[in-house]
């Protein structure tokens, strides 16, 4: 099989000759070759130039023999059709001069698709289609309404998301109106991106592990479902998170292919409760990269005895790679993981 057929194979839970792996931040962060290329330009223009965008994307595929190629790009592009300007700062991450924190400042927020907001992206994923042929599969993404919520009300990252909590519960109705907006334009990047040529879409809800079930069934759960109500029969859907094991039936209902989960729970245990209807990714901690080889060894080993041969199983780390790891580690696990057999 090729890597693109395995992966495809494998999120519709059909049997694939073995476990279809990638890894999230495969494309930016610890390659030396993404260093190289981030040395003459700042992310924006990588992000902003799809045949560099592209690049970066095949790096990981190239030199590390992944199933899956996730796009270079980043969530936080879809603020610029909105109308919100933000930066990326260094050792911080996105930061937005004026954050969304009122009625009024929902209103000005601009519902546009990604054919006037990023055109960029969907060049990017056009060209990357080309060039990637069967080797892997293209990873559309986008962040989920409630983590682009999270940024757009701080500004900037935070630890517990304070002033997010405070809006959620104090003030509904600005909430579901912020969430509605953010809802329909993700569907539109989405379906932007899969009419481009992305062959699986992953949503990526990170800082999700703040809520308790009944707070994400109130807020959250009901966007999140829209988003994947509309991509169904199109591609399968990916819902990442992390820290949320409390959540996990809930996420589940919220309708995705497959379910993204974190080293918290073991595979197995977590498969249980999501249920065998569907798929699951994970879930090596990107922290564990850093120990010794035979450490990370045993660990993927479990992992896939976790998985037991149930076709659906997508290996991948528990949340995005760590910018000191070894990209070597990285490559011993897919080597690991292709000489695995099912079964
Ligand atoms: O594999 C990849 O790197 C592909 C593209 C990708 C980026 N960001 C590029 C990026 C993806 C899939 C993302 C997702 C993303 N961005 C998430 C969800 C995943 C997660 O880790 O939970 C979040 C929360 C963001 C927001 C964001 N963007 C942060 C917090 C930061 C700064 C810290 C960091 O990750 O380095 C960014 C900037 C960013 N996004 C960079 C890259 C390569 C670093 C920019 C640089 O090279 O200077």
């Amino acid at each position: 099989m090729t890597g693109r057929e395995r992966f495809l194979a494998t999120a519709n839970r059909r049997p694939s000759d073995r476990t279809p792996v990638w890894f999230m931040r495969q494309a930016g962060r610890c390659l030396p070759e993404y260093r190289a290329l981030r040395e003459k330009y700042d992310f924006m223009t990588l992000a902003r130039t799809p045949e560099l965008a592209v690049e970066a994307t095949l790096m990981p595929v190239d030199i590390l023999g992944v199933d899956g190629a996730v796009l270079f790009a980043d969530i936080m592009l879809p603020l610029e059709g909105m109308g919100i300007p933000f930066e990326i700062k260094p050792g911080i991450g996105p930061v937005i001069a004026e954050p969304v924190r009122t009625m009024a400042d929902v209103e000005r927020i601009r519902v546009v698709g990604p054919e006037e907001g990023t055109p960029y992206v969907l060049e990017a994923l056009r060209l990357l289609r080309r060039e990637l042929g069967d080797r892997a599969a293209a990873l559309g993404f986008a962040g989920a309404p409630f983590t682009l919520a999270c940024y757009l009300i701080e500004g900037r990252p935070t630890k517990e998301y304070p002033l997010t909590k405070a809006l959620m519960y104090g003030q509904p109705d600005v909430w579901h109106a912020l969430m509605t907006k953010l809802t329909d334009i993700t569907v539109r990047y989405l379906q932007g991106q899969v009419a481009a040529g992305a062959d699986v879409v992953q949503l990526f809800d990170s800082w999700l592990g703040l809520l308790d079930s009944a707070s994400y069934r109130t807020f959250v759960q009901p966007y999140t479902a829209k988003i994947f109500a509309a991509l169904k029969g199109s591609v399968p859907t990916i819902h990442f998170s992390t820290g949320t094991v409390q959540l996990l039936e809930d996420i589940r209902d919220a309708g995705p292919d497959i379910v993204s989960v974190d080293w918290r729970l073991p595979l197995g245990r977590a498969w249980d409760v999501i249920g065998d209807g569907l798929g699951i990714q994970g879930n090596l901690d990107p922290a564990l990269l850093m120990a010794p080889w035979t450490v990370v060894e045993a660990a993927s080993r479990e992992i896939l005895a976790q998985a037991n041969g149930r076709p659906g199983h997508v290996f991948n780390l528990g949340h995005g790679i760590m910018p000191q790891t070894d990209a070597d580690q990285l490559k011993r696990v897919v080597e690991l993981v292709a000489g695995h057999r099912r079964g």
